[in-house]
């Protein structure tokens, strides 16, 4: 017999605090409705926007009405591209909680269109938020991270990736190249945080996933054909649920994850 002391609780996130970048849709509310779901004790979820119907209010809400859950979800409205954004978010979960278990950065942005034509502007908001932004916020919660963690249950980054990140997903009139490079850029960033960071408790992993229906993906599917051509052209014959995410996001989380 093999001696599995932690059997049955791989998946429990019993009295963490979890924070989750762009958690007011798509893979992000995913991620904080599965982490609530979890057992974890707080969930901030933070995006630009507070108001309206892809806010972070409503998503808060919504979080907060989950049947059987423990914890409570909390949003803060910062901009992740910006250094004073994250500034803002340390010092708040500093007041609010005085600790930090888990910090997925997910918050991105794309941009589709021809090579020649790409605007600077465009490059810069996709390099400032997909790889600046995440490198900051590893950065600037090190040391909330760091308290939290121990040798035996580190505590966790995950960088949401993209499988853009390790081929060449499209190019001509609807390239992603910025997309891509910074996708890829993450990956490295992200191997570079687990080796820097890992003796501090702290563990770093990155998720890439393929298409999941989502505010930023939607204009993509369309223009590539629509949901059915892609689930066609994936192996496994359909895109990414938000259960596919939740699953994946809590086991990285979770203590069966410690040595990952
Ligand atoms: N969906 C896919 O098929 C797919 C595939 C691979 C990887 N991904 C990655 O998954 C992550 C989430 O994408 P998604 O598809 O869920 O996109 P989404 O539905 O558009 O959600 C993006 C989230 O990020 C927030 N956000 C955007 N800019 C921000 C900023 N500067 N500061 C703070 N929050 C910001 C958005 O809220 P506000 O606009 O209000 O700020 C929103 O909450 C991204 O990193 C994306 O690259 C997605």
């Amino acid at each position: 017999m093999s001696d599995l002391t932690g059997f049955g609780n791989y998946f429990n996130l019993n009295g963490k605090v979890a924070l989750v970048t762009g958690g007011s849709r798509g893979l992000g509310l995913h991620t904080a409705t599965a982490f609530l779901k979890a057992g974890a004790k707080t969930v901030i979820i933070t995006a630009r926007k507070y108001e309206g119907p892809q806010g972070i209010g409503q998503a808060v809400q919504k979080l907060n009405q989950l049947p059987k859950i423990r914890g409570r979800a909390i949003g803060i409205a910062a901009n992740v591209a910006q250094i004073e954004g994250i500034e803002k978010l340390v010092s708040e979960i500093q007041k609010l909680e005085g600790r930090l278990d888990i910090l997925v950065a997910n918050a991105g942005a794309t941009w589709g269109g021809p090579f020649e034509t790409t605007p600077d502007w465009r490059t810069q908001k996709v390099l400032d938020l997909n790889v600046r932004g995440t490198f900051n916020l590893a950065r600037l919660f090190t040391p909330l991270l760091e308290s939290s963690g121990t040798i035996t249950c580190p505590s966790r980054i995950i960088v949401v990736s993209s499988i853009a990140g390790t081929h060449v997903p499209h190019v001509g009139e609807h390239g992603t190249i910025v997309y891509a490079i910074s996708k890829a850029a993450t990956h490295h960033l992200t191997k570079n945080l687990a080796v820097e960071l890992g003796p501090k408790n702290i563990l770093t992993n990155s998720i890439s996933p393929g298409f999941f229906p989502s505010k930023l993906a939607n204009g993509l599917i369309e223009i590539l054909g629509g949901e059915e051509e892609l689930k066609r052209a994936n192996p496994c014959r359909r895109l990414g649920q938000p259960d596919d995410i939740g699953a994946v996001m809590v086991f990285l989380a979770g203590p069966g994850a410690n040595y990952m």
